[in-house]
């Protein structure tokens, strides 16, 4: 059983420490999240296995972290000033204003009213100045990046030279992008500040691009359900051509049952595209237009690719799989949220987190907190797990709240160390999905526990 609904965990996420309203103190600040003590373990540990999945376990994949803040010029060729637009349109009734393509049955939202100015585009990237200049000095401007791709295409010739690399291969970056969302909400859904986790693959201009497409998707499937995603709450929507950004002639979106208490449950989680020759081409100095004019006049570098085997130089295409990492990790939430009744009849919220994404792994909870013995032993059993794994020490309360705690918050194994262990050097290890309960000797810990944190699957390359 998943959420309910987002606003479930809204509250578990403040209330456990994963997600906190930013900027509280002064009212908040709209759409803007701050990631608690456990949050940022959780995001860490999403990225974590998303590096882990494409740069060290396959053979055709380098990561690279390129600069938030890039040159101008980028975002003028990438055609992101022309065209990263949101169309706008004002309620002349109640003067709301709104995302023209959001307006259901033309209808005003707040205040349900039938009179609407023209539609207008609103450049979502968000703008900064740099240096100390006038605040009128247009050659000033700079934009914080709307996405982390172009980082890694005005790269793309350094990470291949450097890494002596032949097609196909890719370039892996994960990092911050900003975009001036006009109706940013629900949560971390959509927010003006969130973090992606972009890969471009590059491949021949004569590669099948459209099964590309479908692998990488079947890739992201998989990946998703190593995560814990039950692949009932995906769904894959092809991008009609009408919606395909400028530089795609195939997209395939990821959605995620985000509103399963809604009519149309789904939104985005990520999308795979293909990008064809369009990046690396409109950063190059040498690519002609259709008169045999050079369209990038500015460029000092020439991004193409010379094919040995073929004697050819060509730019090459890109399948391009761009996910969130809050929207990934939003649906890790929703999806492990589960209830179970105990045997007093008291319903405890579970986090059925894969392992190897909950913040804590191990709790160490001992029986009997004033028993200097039994303290001094969970303590030194926590030390000791932790170079392996992350553990905590906690005494705060009886052990029936202390195991609601833990598996509210997903932690995979409470570790109960009673009087008995003093004699026997075992512990309890209890299972929070299972709540079933067996004793480990102490000096067999780390490998017993090491083994059931289920590695993920290794992928296959090309
Ligand atoms: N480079 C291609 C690109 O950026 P996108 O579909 O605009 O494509 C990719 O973004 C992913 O980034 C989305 O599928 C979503 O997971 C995440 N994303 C985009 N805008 C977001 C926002 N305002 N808040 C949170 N995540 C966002």
């Amino acid at each position: 059983m998943p959420a309910p609904n987002i606003d479930t965990i809204v509250s578990l996420a403040k209330r456990r420490g994963f997600v906190f309203p930013s900027s509280e103190v002064y009212g908040g600040l709209g759409s803007a999240w701050d990631y608690g003590p456990l949050g940022v373990e959780l995001c860490n540990n999403v990225k974590q296995a998303w590096w882990r999945w494409l740069v060290y376990e396959r053979d055709d994949i380098e990561g690279i972290d390129s600069s938030i803040i890039l040159n101008r010029l980028v975002w003028k060729y990438s055609g992101h000033e022309a065209t990263f637009n949101d169309w706008l349109i004002d309620c002349r009734k109640c003067k709301g204003r709104f995302r023209a393509d959001k307006i259901v049955d033309n209808k005003c939202p707040s205040c349900g009213a039938n009179d609407w100015t023209e539609a207008r585009p609103f450049n979502t990237m968000l703008q900064t100045k740099l240096g100390a200049v006038a605040d009128d000095d247009p050659t000033a401007l700079a934009y914080l990046r709307p996405e982390t791709a172009q980082g890694i295409f005005i790269n793309f010739l350094n990470v291949q030279t450097a890494m002596r690399r032949k097609l196909p291969f890719g370039i892996a970056q994960v990092g911050k992008s900003f975009r001036n969302e006009v109706t940013p909400g629900n949560f971390i859904l959509r927010t003006r500040e969130f973090e992606q986790m972009e890969m471009e693959y590059f491949v021949s201009p004569t590669a099948e691009h459209s099964k590309l497409v479908d692998y990488w998707v079947e890739q992201y499937l998989e990946w998703f359900g190593s995560l814990g995603l039950n692949r009932e709450n995906l769904y894959l929507y092809e991008v009609p051509q009408e919606e395909l950004a400028h530089y795609s002639k195939r997209t395939v979106d990821i959605m995620y049952r985000y509103f399963p208490e809604r009519e149309k449950p789904w939104e985005e989680l990520m999308g795979i595209a293909w990008r064809t020759d369009f990046d690396l081409g409109t950063h190059s100095k040498n690519k002609l237009d259709a008169e045999g004019k050079r369209i990038n006049p500015d460029s000092t570098e020439d991004l193409s690719y010379f094919d040995e085997a073929a004697k050819q130089r060509f730019y090459p295409h890109v399948i391009e799989p761009a996910a969130g990492v809050n929207r990934t990790v939003l649906a890790v939430l929703m999806d492990a949220y589960s209830e179970k009744t105990n045997d007093k009849g008291e319903t405890r919220v579970i986090l059925k987190l894969s392992p190897q994404l909950a913040p804590i792994k191990a709790a160490i909870l001992p029986l009997a907190k004033n028993k200097p013995e039994i303290v001094g032993m969970a303590k030194a059993i926590k030390r000791s797990l932790q170079p392996v794994l992350r553990a905590v020490y906690d005494d705060t309360g009886g052990i029936g709240k202390l195991y609601a705690r833990q598996d509210e918050i997903g932690t995979p194994f409470c570790i109960t160390v009673d009087h008995q262990s003093l004699e026997d050097e075992a512990v309890t290890v209890r299972d929070r999905d299972t709540w079933e309960q067996e004793r480990i000797k102490v000096t067999d810990l780390a490998e017993h526990l090491q083994k059931r944190l289920k590695p993920f699957p290794v992928p296959e390359s090309i």
